[in-house]
């Protein structure tokens, strides 16, 4: 049953209005919001660590100074998006705390190594494309910051993914040794980046009502079929296969028919069992933890400027 209030939202929510921060709204709606808002941002602070490792060891000067810049979006982004969620009333670091403490998710996918260059060309291509694949329609979702914050995170995400796909472009169109790091690069990325997109629809337990809500404005499988009708053109025009052998072009349903990835790996992953949960986790506490003396500089900075008297 639905009081008047939620029964007013809805209509808000149908009628395409946009909800902000002091705008009544339901409990639920609030927390589904600062769990999707706060996993995000998470992601994009973990999701610097698989490239960020490779930053010391770029092929040339050029191919460096573009991996930093993109390392530092998407930092920007997670402080985007934090602020974003601070709207919902919950602050920074008490989701840090929860993410630390292993309360809270970030994607699968950055629990994946990236065990040499080729890889950092498959993350530009596939996961920064998976990731605009999702986060496009989220500029239409109907929390007014959250979408706000979503345009111009996909415009530093398509820059992303141009600079992946124009690595594998080098490397499938070099010598025998860059086309087959080329290849296993896309072996090993390929099912992961599937799994970006959540589990299958039946499995999915937020969909439905996030949907109603325009949270999210497409299911998982809606856009993870979207990914491969993008990706698989893509990957024919860099003469590379994609290791699914029941990939084909279904011309009745207007779309590839694929193989899912194998479901039990992405749900263990999510457990913290993947192949660098524990790395990254590490990784992130350390990084809070030694910077501990900044944070309490800024404070005692902070405190003697606020009770110096004004000149
Ligand atoms: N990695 C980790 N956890 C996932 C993933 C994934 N790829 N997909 C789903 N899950 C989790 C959900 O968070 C949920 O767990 P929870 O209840 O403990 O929070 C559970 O699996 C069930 O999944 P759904 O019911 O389908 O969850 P939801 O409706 O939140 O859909 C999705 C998942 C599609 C990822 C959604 O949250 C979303 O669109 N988020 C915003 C985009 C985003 O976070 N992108 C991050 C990766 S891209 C990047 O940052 C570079």
């Amino acid at each position: 049953e639905m009081s008047e209030e939620e029964r007013a939202f809805q209509e808000r929510i149908d009628r395409g209005d946009k909800i902000e921060p002091n705008d009544w709204m339901p409990d639920g709606y609030r927390k589904t919001l600062i769990r999707q808002i706060g996993q995000h941002a998470h992601s994009e602070i973990v999701g610097q660590l698989p490239e960020g490792n490779w930053i010391t060891r770029a092929p040339t000067l050029e191919r460096k100074a573009i991996l930093l810049a993109k390392v530092q979006d998407e930092a920007g982004h997670g402080l985007y998006l934090y602020c974003a969620a601070e709207t919902l009333g919950v602050s920074r670091d008490e989701l840090i705390e929860l993410l630390h403490a292993g309360k809270m998710k970030y994607s699968s996918i950055f629990n994946y190594p990236t065990l040499n260059w080729a890889d950092i060309g498959a993350i530009g291509w596939l996961v920064d494309g998976a990731a605009i694949m999702n986060q496009v329609p989220l500029q239409r979702t109907s929390f007014g910051p959250y979408a706000r914050a979503m345009v111009r995170i996909c415009k530093e995400e398509s820059f992303h993914q141009r600079q992946g796909f124009d690595i594998m472009m080098k490397m499938a169109r070099g010598t025998q040794d860059l086309r087959r790091m080329a290849q296993d690069a896309l072996d090993r990325y390929w099912y992961p980046s599937l799994m970006m997109f959540g589990p299958s629809d039946k499995e999915s337990v937020h969909s439905a009502q996030s949907m109603a809500w325009k949270i999210k404005i497409n299911t998982n499988d809606e856009l993870r079929q979207k990914f491969v009708d993008q990706t698989a053109p893509q990957a024919d025009y860099l003469g590379l296969k994609i290791p699914d052998e029941k990939l084909r072009w279904n011309e009745e349903k207007g779309g590839y028919d694929f193989s899912e990835p194998d479901w039990n790996e992405f749900f263990e992953v999510l457990k913290g069992n993947g192949p660098c949960n524990r790395e990254r986790l590490g990784a992130r506490i350390r990084a809070w933890d030694d910077g501990a003396w900044v944070r309490e500089g800024l404070m005692a900075h902070a405190e003697k400027q606020a009770i110096r008297p004004a000149a």
